[in-house]
């Protein structure tokens, strides 16, 4: 099989952690590196987790550091779902290595360089790392076949009544990333709400005895708690949708459309614009907005992702 070199720019938080376990277990994907960014915690965090889960995964993905802030302002913590360790308190071994030397950024464009074009960038986070490797690199988009993000809605926001969190906590880098060139394809709420675990089937993906299951029974109580109370069926899995994308397209569907970013309103600081519902439309269509999933198919490949890993 031709295994899709990934790249994953991330801010473990628990959702990130699935991803992680989801594109690691996925025989189609084939993970490059991992980088972090300041968002559900603080880097230093999100860079010990992503260590932690490659532990926990047994591999030894080089993980990479990247933007403790974002990139016009300071880092705010907000109202994490994911708690101050940023895993909801699951216990890990505390990782045996430490980040690679080179940051986030640099490393992307090095990965994306040797993958001759073939690299399919995941954001899984604020989008810093990913703007500043386009800054810093305007030849990047020749290197990448695109950004598949989690980010973003054309209807909603879970942050403020207007944006969602990755996209609000950096609306400049967001932008940037919009603006370029490269092909993106976002998986905002519209279909990340959809892609829930209820609580039942939560608790029997995670009724093994293995490690991950473990990580997952702790992690995950916290989160589940706050979707439910958010009127949500179950927890939303953010995060794993632009991996399972990737390696099963059919399990999704969506529509071209134009998707900019505020970066100036008081009231829709960070709402990603679609010209989906609009009679307006933008100039261009330049982001692919995945809209609706095959859940139970997505929960499957879950469930198999998580009890064989
Ligand atoms: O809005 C959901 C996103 O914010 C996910 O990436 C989750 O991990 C948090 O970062
Ligand atoms: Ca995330």
């Amino acid at each position: 099989m031709n295994r899709i070199p990934v790249w994953i720019d991330c801010d473990p938080g628990v959702d990130d952690a699935v991803a992680m376990l989801l594109a690691n277990w996925l025989p189609e994907l084939d993970i490059v590196g991992i980088s972090t960014v300041a968002g559900n915690a603080t880097l230093p965090i999100t860079t010990e987790n992503a260590l932690k889960i490659c532990n926990l995964m047994k591999k030894n993905y080089p993980v990479f550091s990247g933007a403790d802030r974002p990139l016009m302002r300071e880092y705010e913590a907000g109202e994490s779902f994911h708690g101050p360790d940023g895993l909801g308190g699951a216990r890990l071994q505390e990782p045996s290595r430490r980040a690679e030397s080179l940051p986030a950024w640099d490393a992307i464009y090095e990965a994306a360089r040797q993958s001759e074009g073939r690299l399919e960038l995941i954001a899984l986070g604020p989008l810093t790392n990913i703007a500043i490797a386009l800054g810093k690199y305007p030849e990047l988009p020749r290197y990448l076949r695109r950004i598949v993000l989690m980010g973003g809605s054309a209807t909603r926001g879970n942050c403020t009544p207007a944006a969602e969190f990755n996209i609000h906590a950096d609306p400049e880098a967001a932008q940037a990333v919009f603006r370029s060139p490269v092909e993106k394809v976002m998986c905002g709420l519209e279909v990340t709400e959809q892609a829930y675990l209820t609580a039942g089937e939560l608790a029997a993906i995670t009724a093994h005895d293995s490690a991950v299951c473990r990580f997952l029974r702790e992690a995950t109580p916290m989160l589940q708690e706050k979707n439910t109370a958010a009127g949500l069926p179950g927890w939303a899995v953010h995060d794993a949708c632009p991996v399972a994308y990737i390696a099963h397209p059919e399990l999704f569907s969506g529509r071209e459309a134009g998707v900019f970013v505020e970066t100036r309103a008081e009231l829709t600081f960070g709402k990603t614009v679609t010209d989906l519902y609009s009679d307006k439309k933008f100039e261009e269509k330049n982001t692919f907005v995945v809209l609706d999933i095959d859940r139970p198919a997505f929960a499957a490949l879950l469930e198999r992702a998580v009890t064989k890993s």
